[in-house]
């Protein structure tokens, strides 16, 4: 998964206690590859791609500058429910697009697909703005729902079932800047 890295990156990553295990040149290598095939999926109609924050802010701008069509671009940020919070199954949007999602192809960008709830609810409530088609675009996928969701079209690439930093993803915080992907050692 990962090829050489440079002393910086190497220098890096152990300052961390982190082992890489996508690095700058296997992402990007990537992201070109499905910025091409999402630009190819869409030859007409409206694009809005919906990046959930904050996981998602490292790949989507990457991801987008890789999507050779008109789209327009915002946002969805999520509630979390904390340990011990009984989950009505549906999830609250604490920042919500401010343009109407019917109509449109909504190409929703998440950062990674570990149980699938978050993704599963976000869908459950998106479907009812009537959008033109609703398509997820994940980084990584851990791949453990017993059937994967018919919405997910494109995954970067499969996680390993570590718990991954970098490239937006976080820590409690920590990590997201780094541009690479890697687990805690
Ligand atoms: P799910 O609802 O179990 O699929 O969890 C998805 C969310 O949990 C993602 O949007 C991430 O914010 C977070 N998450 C899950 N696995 C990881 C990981 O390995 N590293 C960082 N965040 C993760
Ligand atoms: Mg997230």
């Amino acid at each position: 998964m990962s090829t050489a890295l440079t002393p910086e990156m190497q220098r890096r990553a152990a300052g961390c206690n982190l082992r890489v295990v996508f690095d700058e040149e296997t992402i990007a290598a990537r992201v070109r590859e499905l910025g091409q095939e999402i630009t190819a999926a869409y030859p007409d109609g409206d694009l809005l791609v919906l990046g959930l924050l904050k996981g998602s802010f490292i790949f989507l701008s990457d991801l987008v500058r890789q999507i050779d069509r008109p789209l327009h671009l915002d946002f969805l940020v999520a509630s979390s429910y904390g340990a011990g919070t009984v989950s009505s199954g549906t999830v609250r949007l604490l920042y919500d697009p401010e343009t109407p999602l019917e109509g449109k192809h909504i190409l929703l960008v998440e950062d990674i697909i570990d149980s699938g709830r978050t993704m599963q609810r976000l869908l459950t409530l998106l479907r009812q703005r009537a959008p033109a088609s609703l398509t997820v675009c994940a980084l990584l996928d851990k791949k453990l729902l017993p059937e994967p969701l018919p919405e997910l079209r494109w995954t970067g690439f499969p996680a390993p079932s570590a718990f991954l930093v970098g490239y937006g993803l976080d820590h409690a915080e920590d990590h997201r800047h780094l541009p690479f992907i890697g687990d805690l050692i």
